[in-house]
């Protein structure tokens, strides 16, 4: 009964989520369909959305690095609902490799996908959110938008660019009534890994990085293995969506808490010695 008049009472928000086929995308839009939202659930992959569907929410094909796929979906949502109330910038991956080894084109693509993509998107909702004078933004970060560790760098340096945005995006819409928000988890159970390592198997490397790649790959195996579920994550998302003053950031998960503490107190060379002798 309470959920119901709770329910009642809070106000149909209208939600554009990328990256909603697996993982954090798709846990978030499921509770908010189901909690009454009006919830525009995007992704390549639309097969993948056919149960958000069959709950109520509206399945669009959108490929982040694709100009016009984004500006067709934000043009459907104000022809149909006059507004945008949050957009949760959540689509992204992990490309693994070493600074040296990865091609230009990958790095290129990772930074098209984590990045301009989101660039797309903001410089598509934000004049509408800027209208209206109300909106919230959350920018899917992570731990590594603090650290950054081998073989994960060019990912990392994706996380650390929307750091940076988000942080000057907060200030210069915070008079619009405009919040942005950063979600930081650190190792999650999603098709995350699956993607990351697959990643990491396609660069060729030299045979001097040999022995640390394979260390790696056991050390972020073994992570993975130890994960927790997306549950804090989704949770985290779901409270700065139904909060009118949300936090700056959410540190989802204990190793992001944890890390991006540790590097702000040890010096970067003890930092480095922790980081290497894990990966022994
Ligand atoms: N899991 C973790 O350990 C972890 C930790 C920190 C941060 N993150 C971040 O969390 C976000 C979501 O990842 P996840 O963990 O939920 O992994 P996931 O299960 O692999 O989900 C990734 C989502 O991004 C979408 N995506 C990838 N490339 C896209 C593109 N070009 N255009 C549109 N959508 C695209 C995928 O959909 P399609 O393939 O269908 O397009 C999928 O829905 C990412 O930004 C990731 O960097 C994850």
């Amino acid at each position: 009964m309470k959920t119901n008049k709770t329910k009642a009472n809070k106000k149909k928000k209208v939600i554009l989520i990328t990256g909603a086929s697996s993982g954090f995308g798709f846990d978030v839009a499921k509770e908010l369909i189901k909690d009454g939202h009006i919830v525009y659930c995007t992704a390549r992959r639309t097969q993948m959305m056919d149960e958000l569907k069959e709950l109520g929410g509206h399945i669009h094909k959108l490929d982040v690095t694709d100009e016009k796929d984004i500006q067709l979906v934000v043009k459907t949502i104000i022809s149909e609902h006059k507004k945008i109330d949050v957009l949760f910038n959540n689509a992204g991956f992990g490309t693994m490799g070493s600074i040296e080894s990865l091609p230009i084109d990958t790095i290129k693509y990772q930074f098209e996908v984590n990045v301009f993509g989101i660039a797309n998107l903001l410089q598509a909702t934000l004049p509408h959110m800027r209208k209206q004078k109300s909106g919230t933004i959350i920018n899917m970060s992570s731990l590594v938008g603090h650290v950054s560790t081998p073989f994960m760098g060019w990912y990392a340096a994706t996380k650390h660019s929307l750091k940076a945005l988000s942080e000057a995006l907060r200030m210069e819409v915070s008079s619009f009534g405009i919040n942005v928000v950063m979600i930081e988890p650190g190792a999650v159970k999603t098709e995350f890994e699956d993607v990351a390592l697959k990643s990491l198997e396609a660069v060729k490397h030299h045979k001097d990085y040999k022995k640390m790649i394979s260390n790696f790959k056991a050390n972020f195996k073994e992570i993975y293995k130890k994960a927790p579920g997306p549950e804090s994550t989704v949770k985290a998302v779901l409270s700065a969506i139904n909060s009118s003053h949300p936090k700056t950031t959410y540190k989802t998960t204990l190793d992001s808490k944890l890390f991006s503490t540790a590097k702000r107190f040890i010096s970067d060379k003890a930092f480095d010695k922790a980081v290497l002798r894990q990966m022994k």
